[in-house]
């Protein structure tokens, strides 16, 4: 079987599905390899370090036409949609529920596609979890991003000219990217604060040594490990509870999401105003819609005195990491779906359940 890696197209994309090293291990699993040209080149894999591990390097064209699966990390774009045909086992990061329309179009072709984001949340899919792997590096990369951005450094500091007292940093949801920001933040010095609706991230965000605003309501139900919307009366309580620490903040960062929604406001325009003069938010959210109300996607907006980013900090910033990890939960996946390099289709298996949706022109997810 023959796994072809596409060159990312999605504007900034800067990572490949599959590393030097991980198609190595895919050959030496009996698979055949063949990678677009340059499809790691931004992210520093030369079209030389595939060679040298035994695969092909091809242009476009001849990988879709020589592949059985065609893997890469965003969806497939309208050009490559047209080279599918009703053999091609596709993978990526489909995101199905917002791209109907992708859905449809692969169905009518009469091809198969699993969308690693769909992957259930249970501990045998950890490392197959793409979305883990990478908010990880996005949770690490927003605290960097926010020093640079800050007037002021994170430790305390005494010198013979003064004492620097250690800056604050507040992080709102204790998921995966929070709690990499909460552990990356400490490292550096920072006094950290973090929320989150679901109780169990305050063990957690304890654990690494960050104290946990606990909010009334806190530990309204969540669903397979996310968060469920939360209740206007939760929202209330949580501003109460959580505008001390925000008002004397130097960095907040906001990771609060919820599938499938609109990312939950969490500061208003109003809490901005009583917000410290120079201080910073980093809004991992922003591409749900922010957790700040005046966040502007890729666009910074500065408010009386705040400065407010908001951005995915795409793991592209770091792909070389990025590409990395993606591309071991990429092996993990593809050695799991497959026994003697064929698909097994286990639909009895919840991990091929969740992500199989469209098999052979039949869409099984909408
Ligand atoms: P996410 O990106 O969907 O959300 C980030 C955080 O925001 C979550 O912790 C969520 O509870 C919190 N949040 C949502 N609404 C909020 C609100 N109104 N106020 C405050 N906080 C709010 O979540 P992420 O990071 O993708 O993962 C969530 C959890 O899933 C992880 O902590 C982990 O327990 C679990 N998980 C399990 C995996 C597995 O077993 N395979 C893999 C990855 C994560």
């Amino acid at each position: 079987m023959k796994i072809g890696i596409l060159k990312e197209t999605a504007k900034g994309e800067k990572r490949v599905s599959i590393t030097p090293k991980i198609a190595k291990q895919l050959i030496d699993n009996g698979f055949e390899v063949i990678v677009e040209e340059d499809a790691g080149s931004s992210s520093k894999f030369k079209n030389s370090d595939y060679r040298e591990i035994g695969a092909l390097v091809e242009k476009r064209g001849a990988v879709y036409k020589e592949s059985d699966v065609l893997v890469k990390i965003n969806p497939f774009d309208e050009d490559g949609l047209k080279l599918i045909d009703s053999h091609h086992i596709l993978i990526c990061q489909l995101f199905h529920k917002s791209h109907p329309d992708i859905v449809k179009e692969i169905a009518d072709k009469g091809a198969t596609i699993f969308s690693m984001d769909a992957l259930p949340r249970i501990s045998r899919a950890q490392d197959m979890d793409v979305l883990s792997s990478q908010s990880n590096l996005a949770g690490y990369k927003a605290v960097i991003k926010g020093a640079y951005e800050m007037t002021k450094i994170f430790p305390l500091m005494m010198t013979a000219a003064g004492t620097i007292t250690p800056s604050r940093v507040l992080i709102y949801g204790v998921g995966v990217a929070g709690l990499q920001a909460i552990a990356t933040a400490k490292r550096l010095g920072a006094i950290v604060e973090a929320t989150d609706i679901r109780l169990e991230t305050k063990e957690q965000a304890e654990s690494l040594g960050a104290k946990f605003i606990t909010v009334e309501g806190n530990g309204e139900d969540s669903d397979k490990g996310y968060a469920k919307a939360a209740s206007d009366e939760y929202a209330k309580k949580q501003k109460e509870a959580v505008n001390n620490s925000l008002f004397k903040a130097d960095l907040v960062i906001t990771t609060a999401m919820v599938p499938g929604r609109k990312s939950p406001i969490l500061i208003t325009e109003e809490q901005v105003k009583q917000m410290k003069n120079g201080a910073v938010i980093i809004d991992l959210a922003a591409a749900q819609g922010g957790n700040c109300e005046l966040s502007k996607l890729n666009k910074p907006v500065i408010k009386n005195g705040v400065k407010i980013f908001g951005t995915t900090i795409a793991p592209e910033s770091v792909s070389t990491n990025a590409s990395d990890l993606y591309a071991k939960n990429m092996y993990n996946f593809i050695i799991f779906l497959t026994e003697n390099n064929e698909f097994k289709f286990d639909l009895e298996d919840e991990i091929t359940d969740e992500t199989l949706i469209v098999k052979q022109g039949v869409i099984r997810k909408t």
